[in-house]
């Protein structure tokens, strides 16, 4: 069996299509422009990219993008100055801080700082809970573009085996949530899980947030199964010459992919529905301020 490649790419394009929509509607019948704050502390090199490409889409749907670019001696108190002005600034609807941040600075502190009506990675204490109570919320962005796909493909979730891999705050937890919401039996798997390979062989949805590069092998997939691939691992690749890089995912695709009924590539799958579903935040928070 080959898998059904998830086009992540295609799928994002099409949710960004929505939003610019719904910005342009927005625009003509309220006269609202959403608008993105993103701050980034310190100058990590891929959270630069990301924060780039976050500005730019945004932009490019017609939202107004606020960049917000600290040094990485940043004190608390100033970093918590800023979040205070942009919780209570009107052009401002979403807030994001680029994690990780600098060890000096408390992470749990700083998010809970913002505004939860503005929170649009969904990061913040009050929107954790009102997801795990199954309440209106801000989603986190990555879970929720897995869950689009996961319906985009399977309709209904009602009923099936999910198992995640991975029990991070940012992914693994919140999928979860998602998952349960939508009437899975959901198994969290991680690193001390007994028979791991049998927890997930038994899984209609597997969920790989790892962050450990091709951990999950074929022979632990379900014949049929559809598979989310989060991770996102730069290895060498000495096949493309000296001191090369290739990107590969949690799921070792070329042994999964003939076992799986459906799978998203690294890269091209997950990651670019985490920006579209950011846009898409956005706009919620943007609508929701207005009433
Ligand atoms: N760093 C890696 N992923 C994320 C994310 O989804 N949100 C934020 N704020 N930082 C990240």
């Amino acid at each position: 069996m080959t898998a059904r490649i998830i086009d992540g790419k295609a799928f994002a394009a099409t949710v960004r299509a929505k939003v610019a929509t719904h910005v342009a509607h927005l625009k003509e019948t309220q006269g609202i422009i959403p608008g993105l704050a993103v701050v980034l502390v310190g100058e990590d090199p891929a959270s630069q990219v990301y924060v780039r490409n976050k500005g730019k889409q945004t932009v490019e749907v017609g939202m107004n993008s606020y960049e917000h670019k600290l040094p990485a001696d940043t004190s608390e108190a100033e970093l918590l100055a800023l979040i205070e002005r942009l919780n209570t600034d009107p052009a401002v609807h979403g807030i994001l801080v680029q994690l990780p941040l600098p060890d000096h600075l408390d992470s749990d502190l700083v998010i809970n700082a913002i505004d939860p009506a503005k929170d649009v990675d969904g990061f913040h204490i009050s929107n954790v809970g009102l997801l795990g109570t199954g309440q209106k919320s801000m989603v986190p962005c990555t879970p929720l573009g897995c869950l689009m796909m996961l319906r985009d493909q399977l309709g209904s979730l009602s009923g099936l085996n999910a198992v995640v891999v991975g029990r991070s705050n940012i992914v693994g937890k919140p999928m979860a949530q998602l998952l349960l919401r939508d009437s899975c039996t959901v198994t969290i798997a991680h690193s001390r899980t007994k028979d791991i390979e049998e927890v997930c062989r038994r899984a209609d949805i597997l969920v790989a947030a790892v962050g450990r590069p091709e951990m999950i092998k074929g022979s632990w997939v379900k014949p049929g199964a559809t598979v989310i691939d989060v991770g996102i691992n730069r290895v060498a690749a000495p096949d493309k010459g000296a001191g090369k890089t290739r990107l590969v995912g949690d799921v070792e695709f070329a042994t999964a992919s003939e076992v799986a009924g459906a799978i998203t590539p690294v890269p091209g799958g997950v990651g670019p529905m985490t920006i579209a579903c950011l846009l898409a935040n956005t706009v919620t928070a943007a609508c929701r301020a207005n009433g």
